[in-house]
């Protein structure tokens, strides 16, 4: 059988006066009117510690959206008991059922929850209504229902077969539990690795930011109403030390979907290394960490659609994707108008909360990041290798602002041209237009990093230059468009070298990362 051909999710503009837009702010001043008190999801219990944290808004920090309970290590360990007592029943599931969840899942979240996604999205994560809409209505739809669509391809394919031999495969789950490790930036992120993982008959504990938990409690009751059996996915606020401690010493260990820093993956893929000998199976890593994304011109490109891209890339959301633009390779034939063009398109961006519909930049997450951003902005202000050219003002008095910053470099190696900030901030160097092939070897060797980048140039000999050269640069390489906003179903998502895994978010590869196909032979 078949299920519904996905089509991915129209994406509502919530334009001024439309009963779209209407319906999202009643929505946001009804979750800003109460506090919200936000259990941990264990089994079929709603745990409430008592150890309540506040849950605030990064772009009015005084503003208190909810609490939610704080868990230890007694819930770790409930989680991984609680999973681990699911698993039989869900794996043993016909698949249909877990498909028929997810595809309900994502219908609710088109409807029903669809507002409520969206407003916790952009009270909790600072994210305005049209980068909200992309991420947790839009992209997590497709994820859902992109997901169904790959998993029945994959349980279709079976090995050829013979006259008196049937072949078979089985994608059996994986022996044990999966541990999911989500990031604060995009909710479909957070919701897709649990998600992901379960729609192959895992059973998952699941770990969120706790700058994304307010939002993650909406992706629990959408799974939940969809009908998602109690133990399938179990949702834990604890300590990251102290839960990786437990999990991966755990036995039954089974694999880990991460989003997040390169530091801590590589910290998780080294403490699984030690505990090798404990686990059953050799663990599933799979994981997206940081990126250093480029955008290269060639002096062929178009000066206005470059500096769309630059603007866009780098700015929406705060710079805070994976994927956003935070170095650019200009040639100086073509800097002085796309300089132009630039300054045009942030002279029309507006700071400020995510109430007010045209603030294009919000808040950044918290004051650690706002103090770690504007520590580089300061930096390149005192620096003799750097200028800041545009923005490079920010105040945390009422909320984490920070404006879209340009730093020019003179060196292409200045330390905002190498490092992963994770804001507002994009640095460019201006090369000289005829080291078009060299200033390519110093786009690639520059960074350890290599998630996503763009070239844009109208030279297709040009452009053959930098597919080849930039050929191990970026896991998704985008050509005359910005770096970001990747499209489930349509590029696939992710990035090598110190990236991650390159298992390909929203994609057949990833979902086969969550099976352990077993072989059947049977002779007649
Ligand atoms: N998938 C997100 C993007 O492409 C990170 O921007």
């Amino acid at each position: 059988f078949s299920v519904p051909t996905p089509k991915n999710e129209p994406i509502n503009s919530y334009a001024p006066n439309t009963k779209e837009r209407e319906a999202l702010i009643a929505k946001l001043t009804e979750m800003r009117s109460i506090v919200a008190d936000v259990p941990m999801y264990i089994g079929s219990e709603e745990v409430r510690t008592g150890n309540k944290q506040a849950l605030t808004s990064p772009h009015d920090h005084q503003h208190i959206l909810g609490y939610y309970h704080e868990g230890d290590a007694t819930h770790v360990n409930q989680a991984i008991d609680t999973a681990l007592a699911a698993r039989e029943a869900w794996a043993n599931l016909p698949w249909e059922n877990r498909m028929a969840i997810f595809l309900k899942a994502a219908d609710l979240s088109a409807t029903k929850y669809r507002n409520e996604l969206n407003a916790s999205t952009m009270l909790g994560q600072s994210k305005n209504a049209y980068q909200a809409e992309i991420d947790a209505a839009c992209e997590w739809i497709d994820f859902l229902r992109f997901n169904v669509h790959f998993a029945t391809q994959i349980y279709a394919e079976q090995p050829i077969s013979s006259d008196y031999v049937w072949n078979r495969l089985e994608y059996r789950p994986l022996e044990g539990f999966v541990f999911a490790v989500t990031p604060f930036n995009f909710t479909a992120i957070a919701g897709n690795l649990p998600a992901s993982a379960a729609l192959m008959g895992n059973v998952v504990v699941w770990k969120p930011s706790p700058q994304q938990i307010y939002s993650a409690n909406v992706l629990m009751k959408v799974l939940k109403e969809a009908g998602l059996p109690d133990g399938v996915i179990n949702l834990i606020y604890t300590d990251g030390p102290l839960t990786g401690d437990i999990v991966f010493k755990h036995p039954q260990f089974a694999g880990v979907h991460f989003t997040g820093s390169t530091k801590v993956f590589q910290h998780i893929w080294k403490t699984i290394g030690e505990n090798i000998h404990k686990y059953k199976s050799y663990p599933r890593i799979v994981g997206e960490t940081g990126g250093k994304d480029f955008v290269v011109a060639h002096k062929s490109a178009d000066a206005k659609a470059l500096a769309v891209g630059l603007v866009r890339g780098a700015f929406e959301y705060q710079g805070q994707k994976c994927s956003a633009a935070s170095r650019a390779y200009i040639p100086n034939t073509l800097w002085e108008q796309t300089w132009e063009y630039v300054q045009a398109d942030l002279n029309e961006i507006k700071v400020g909360p995510v109430e007010d519909f045209s603030n294009f930049v919000n808040a950044v997450i918290d004051e650690k990041a706002f103090d770690k951003i504007t520590t580089y902005i300061a930096n390149a202000k005192a620096s003799d290798n750097a200028k800041v050219i545009a923005g490079g003002n920010y105040d945390k008095s009422k909320g984490y602002f920070i404006e879209p910053t340009i730093i020019l470099t003179e060196d292409p190696h200045y330390t905002t041209m190498c490092e992963e900030i994770f804001g507002p901030v994009l640095t460019i160097y201006v090369y000289d237009a005829d080291k078009y092939e060299e200033t390519l070897d110093i786009v690639n060797t520059t960074s350890d990093y290599a998630l996503t980048g763009a070239i844009f140039s109208q030279d297709r000999y040009a452009l053959e230059v930098a597919n080849k050269k930039l050929v191990n640069a970026a896991g998704n390489f985008y050509i005359n468009d910005k770096p970001t906003g990747a499209v489930v179903g349509q590029q696939p998502f992710g990035g090598a070298r110190a990236s991650g895994t390159n298992d390909k978010a929203g994609s057949m590869l990833n979902l086969l990362r969550w099976v352990s196909p077993r072989t059947i032979k049977e002779t007649f």
